[in-house]
């Protein structure tokens, strides 16, 4: 048996017990915060942080970008809304969301009584994955320490994640999202509500109630009243 074949046979063994025991679900840690980047620790506003970007070549998506697509919105904000990664659009103009799934974005945060510009809006990764394919872990690694300390600098209240890829990454956890919505978790302290993404809605419609209870439960979160 191959060293490889042993480790996988003893994780298997390892699984195999812990199941017996009653663990349903193994995670994946969550993503190191990797501020030990001394550079982007001590950063103190977002401009820095943009700085620290600078022209960025940490990952391949680099070849294909037309704009990084940094974040917009409130630096004080008290909702942080966190998608993906930048879309065609969003890629061109160098902001995130405002393509259609955006335009959805901004319809369901002012039903929130909620202005765009009061929320802050960013991405797992700040440029484009070419035929806004999922982002992959090296992309993730590279990327995610800067909207850790976009977070970190702009401490909201509540965070909600856009989908899958936003929920799984910032939480380091591998659950469906369709078990993932709807309940808050918390990340650094900062509660999070996994929700589905805007695009996801576009193609299904009837899936907007869910949503739109999870924003109640947002909106409950922050004090903001119903109409
Ligand atoms: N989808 C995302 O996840 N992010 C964007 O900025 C646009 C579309």
């Amino acid at each position: 048996m191959s060293e490889k074949d042993q480790v996988l046979s003893e994780a298997m063994n390892f699984l195999e017990y812990a199941k017996i025991l009653g663990v349903s679900e193994v995670t994946r840690q969550p993503p190191k915060l990797e501020l030990h980047n001394e550079e982007l620790s001590k950063t103190r506003n977002l401009e820095e942080i943009s700085k620290v970007i600078g022209d960025c070549k940490r990952c391949k998506l680099c070849s294909d970008r037309t704009n990084i697509v940094f974040g917009v919105g409130n630096k004080n904000a008290d909702l942080m809304f966190i998608g993906e990664g930048p879309g065609r659009d969003e890629d061109a103009q160098g902001v995130p969301f405002v393509g259609r799934a955006g335009q959805l974005l901004t319809k369901i945060i002012e039903a929130m009584k909620i202005s765009r510009d009061d929320v802050y809006i960013a991405n797992i990764v700040k440029c484009r994955p070419p035929g806004n394919r999922n982002p992959e872990p090296d992309e993730v690694t590279a990327c995610m320490p800067f909207l850790i300390r976009q977070a970190q600098l702009i401490k909201p209240k509540v965070i909600v994640c856009l989908g899958s890829v936003a929920s799984q990454n910032l939480l380091g956890v591998e659950t469906k999202i369709t078990s993932l919505r709807g309940n808050f978790t918390s990340w650094q302290n900062i509660p999070v509500m996994p929700t589905y993404h805007p695009a996801f809605l576009l193609r299904n419609p009837n899936m907007k109630k869910p949503v739109w209870e999870d924003m109640q439960k947002v909106m409950e979160k922050l004090g903001v009243s119903p109409a």
